[in-house]
């Protein structure tokens, strides 16, 4: 099981704590420079509708709230494991945060064209739906290419006796995250079993991000798609080329305002 890095660990950890005291918790990541830096990188994607970035720490929980400063903290705490190359996977240095970002904002595109409001919960999940592939990564190096007639979870299943989004959901509940997340990560491949909506908006964005070729690696085209997933979304082929052209434009976007804000 892959570690959180420390200072993003102890901050979960006194987020958690039935005593939080909000000024400690920011004074803490304000004496760790390179955890605060990164945090606040990300800070502007969790403000929606805001231009710029929270200034600093405060500002961003000021403005954010405790929930949604924390589904924050989670994405950074995570966002530098799945920056790593993942060999099993053929995902080289940053793919697979490439393609949890653009399958995030992809949750938030979907919403939006079907006339509802972006859900940060999903945006959260969709950051770190494919974390499983982290642990799996090193039990599938050795496999050969599945057979044609087999998806890539039944091939996972094989290699490593569960599919990435089991080791996902197992590794989120080692870093003690919400029972939420762990649900929504665990049914992304199979969301019929759940009767939350996450699960499923994530089905169809990770799809939609497949198609237009962000992060697929080597099990890209090997997912199969739940037709009543599509169903239920009941977008048409229009909708779905304008989904995936404005997740493009946004990503784009994303990635240079958060290379921007890493050079400040
Ligand atoms: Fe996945
Ligand atoms: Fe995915």
């Amino acid at each position: 099981m892959p570690a959180l890095p420390t200072a993003a660990a102890r901050t979960l950890q006194m987020l958690r704590h039935a005593r939080l005291e909000v000024p400690r918790v920011l004074r803490f990541m304000e004496s760790e420079s390179e955890w605060a830096h990164q945090v606040l990188a990300l800070a502007g994607l969790f403000a929606w509708g805001r231009v710029r970035s929270p200034e600093n720490l405060a500002e961003a929980f000021a403005h954010l709230g405790f929930k949604r400063f924390h589904q924050l903290i989670s994405v950074a705490a995570v966002a530098p494991i799945l920056r790593e190359p993942v060999q099993g996977y053929g995902l080289a240095q940053g793919e697979l945060w490439d393609h949890s970002l653009a399958v995030a904002i992809a949750t938030r595109e979907i919403l939006l064209e079907k006339g509802l409001r972006p859900c940060l919960e999903a945006f959260t999940a969709a950051c770190l739906h494919d974390v499983g592939k982290v642990v799996l990564g090193s039990a599938l190096e050795s496999e050969p290419e599945p057979a044609e007639d087999i998806s890539f979870e039944e091939a996972e299943l094989g290699a490593a006796g569960m599919d990435h989004s089991e080791a996902g959901a197992l590794l989120l509940e080692h870093w003690r995250m919400p029972p939420w997340l762990v649900m929504a990560v665990r049914s992304h491949h199979a969301p019929l079993g759940c009767s939350f909506l996450i699960p499923d908006l994530i089905h169809l964005a990770d799809a939609i991000c497949l198609s237009v070729g962000v992060g697929g690696g080597r099990d890209g085209f090997r997912h199969r798609i739940c037709p009543t997933v599509a169903e239920r979304w009941n977008v048409s082929r229009g909708s779905l080329e304008r989904i995936a052209s404005r997740t493009v434009d946004t990503f784009e976007e994303v990635k240079r305002s958060m290379i921007d804000g890493e050079r400040r």
